[in-house]
């Protein structure tokens, strides 16, 4: 069947039966699809005509009258059976993600494990014929302990390498394998790549190694956010047939785009000697799931209790094996994973942080569809996991959506609303941190109670807050609060916050605080012995810390200081690519960090219902 999109212009034939959704992603259309797919996200608003399957109950929820009788389909749900034609609304394009990169960087002694050791191998001769091999063996004899270890790729460059510069080779090691040869001093630089691979972003650095110095950054939006925004629904993609498969062709392409990216950009900067060829060494951080999908493991165990993965160690494996197009006999460091729902990124903010270093108590929190905690010192460090939900990225609220242009990330209130987009775009609808701004700012001004209720208005118009009462809503059954009217919105959509996605953040920050008051408890402490507090991640690093106090997502802490810490997660996997010490620490921290299963705890429910409160 034809199907056309405007306003791409992108056209196609494609199967009939095909969703809308599949036949966009086969073309290379982009169209968010938060919930993956299943119809309940209401993200993938299309407008078609031409030869569809009927409106399905799904779309009868999500689409008003008006924009049904405007043409208006959810892409996911309609399936092709002629010729069509589609438009993807602006709000329907998945737009650039505000990725945060940067990230506290602690201080670490250059202390790599690529490393290059020049050596000079004398000539055979008539008497004495040995072999190369044998030749190079003796010489690496008298200088190192450890045996030569070359992979066959590094015995195929030897013959060649040893006759082009009179004997003089530069042997390119990994760890204790020798895998690379080459004539003379060898190659102009050593590269390395770390790689944060987020549920949502993905974001690659590139060092060198034998200078510390990061040449490059770059990242994108992770592509299988298309199968599934959150872990779980990627969980349930990949137990499809060809599932996994395709989640894991999916994260090498990106990286694989994102290497590309670093070695121009590095280039363009005017740094000499680089090449993807040139990077030797990878470091790979990222959640649990994350990790199982990038190796093609199945992480079908993480989803059903008792939670378990496939595997917690730390990794190593040849960058051919992984299909990443850098030298193929690179060595990729997976860090290790805690446990089922707290992974290598959260060593990698453990890392980055210093907190199983430090003598005083200090609480990192990396907060996104789950919020992972660690809570603790050098002597006793505990980490939890609690499924916060979407609410804090945006998603399955009535107007939620990631950090991206057009969301609104941050609100005032004083007499009426005052409000920030990202971009300074028309407002699309509202990421995490503008939500915890907006409930916090409701909460003090009257606009919603302690426990998260909103009133109707008189309460406000008594006490003379007029403007805000009239942003006051009854949409069928429940209340919304208009954050932006329809003039002002994009597309002529308001912007509402409703009672249900209040609701959805109490869920949220309820988890996230039930979390850190028993990790308060397990570990015997008061808030006054904790010192710092370390907000990890994007959420993180923009939310206002006296908003997520407000709502109590944290508690008060009196002698603490609030620390954000960006992408930490990046960071650690930097340190691990640039120190051995670090590597080695990341890969101790999965025996001596305690993981705290709090579904087995019988105090969570509890704490969790007193913690929805605001
Ligand atoms: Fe279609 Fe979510 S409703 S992707």
């Amino acid at each position: 069947m034809r199907i056309k999109f405007q306003p791409s212009g992108v056209r196609g034939d494609v199967p009939a039966g095909q969703t809308l959704l599949e036949a966009a992603t086969a073309l290379g259309v982009e169209i968010e699809s938060v919930c993956g797919g299943r119809g309940t996200c209401g993200k993938c608003r299309v407008i078609a005509s031409g030869e569809l399957s009927g409106l399905t109950d799904m779309e009868r929820r999500q689409l008003s009258e008006a924009e049904r009788a405007a043409g208006y389909r959810l892409a996911c749900q309609a399936s092709i059976l002629g010729d069509v034609s589609v438009v993807v609304p602006e709000e329907s394009r998945i737009s650039r993600v505000s990725i945060l990169s940067a990230g506290v960087e602690r201080r670490v002694d250059l202390e790599p494990w690529v490393s290059r050791r020049v050596v000079s191998i004398p000539k055979p001769t008539l008497a004495e014929p040995s072999a190369d091999l044998v030749r190079l063996e003796a010489v690496w004899a008298k200088q190192w302990p450890e045996p030569l270890k070359p992979t066959l790729r590094a015995l195929q460059q030897l013959p060649l390498a040893v006759r082009a510069a009179e004997g003089l080779v530069t042997l390119l090691c990994a760890d204790d394998e020798v895998v690379r040869i080459e004539p003379g001093q060898g190659p102009p630089r050593l590269l390395g790549l770390a790689l944060d691979i987020g549920t949502t972003t993905v974001v690659g650095y590139l060092l060198d190694l034998e200078t510390g110095r990061q040449l490059a950054v770059s990242s994108l939006l992770n592509p299988q956010t298309r199968y599934g925004d959150d872990v779980v629904s990627r969980i349930e993609f990949s137990q499809h047939e060809g599932g996994l498969a395709t989640l894991q062709r999916e994260i090498v392409a990106a990286i694989n785009h994102i290497i590309e990216e670093t070695v121009a950009l590095a280039t363009a900067a005017g740094e000499g000697g680089i090449s993807a060829d040139a990077i030797l060494a990878m470091t790979v951080v990222g959640n649990t799931t994350m990790q199982h999908l990038f190796l093609g493991i199945s992480p079908a165990a993480l989803a059903q209790s008792p939670y378990v993965p496939a595997m917690t160690a730390a990794q190593c494996l040849r960058a051919h094996e992984l299909g990443i197009n850098i030298y193929p006999d690179a060595h990729v460091w997976t860090l290790p994973n805690i446990a089922g729902w707290v992974g290598a990124d959260t060593v990698g903010v453990l890392l980055a942080t210093g907190i199983y270093q430090d003598q005083e108590i200090g609480l990192a929190i990396d907060i996104g569809t789950n919020g992972e905690m660690a809570l603790g010192s050098q002597e006793r460090l505990i980490t939890c996991s609690t499924a916060a939900g979407p609410a804090f990225e945006g998603a399955h609220l009535s107007c939620g959506m990631r950090a991206a242009d057009g969301a609104i990330d941050a609100v005032h209130m004083n007499e009426d609303v005052h409000w920030h987009s990202i971009g300074g775009a028309p407002p699309r609808g509202i990421c995490g941190s503008g939500l915890v701004d907006l409930v916090a700012e409701m909460l003090r001004v009257g606009v919603i109670n302690t426990a998260g209720f909103m009133g109707d208005g008189e309460a406000l118009r008594n006490n003379g807050q007029a403007k805000l009462a009239d942003r006051l809503r009854q949409i069928g059954r429940q209340r919304a609060f208009e954050l932006v009217s329809e003039s002002q919105g994009a597309g002529g959509r308001p912007v509402l916050v409703t009672q249900r996605d209040v609701r959805e953040l109490q869920l949220a920050k309820g988890a996230i605080r039930a979390g850190i008051e028993i990790l308060i408890k397990e570990l015997g402490i008061g808030r006054e012995d904790v010192r710092r507090v370390y907000l990890a991640g994007a959420f993180g690093n923009y939310i206002r810390p006296q908003s997520a106090l407000a709502i109590g997502l944290i508690p008060h802490f009196p002698n603490a200081e609030i620390i954000p810490v960006g992408n930490a997660a990046g960071s650690g996997a930097k340190m691990a690519l640039l120190s051995r010490s670090c590597r080695e620490q990341a890969m101790a921290l999965i025996h001596s960090v305690e993981y705290l299963e709090l579904s087995a705890r019988a105090d969570f429910q509890q704490e969790f219902a007193e913690a929805m409160l605001f």
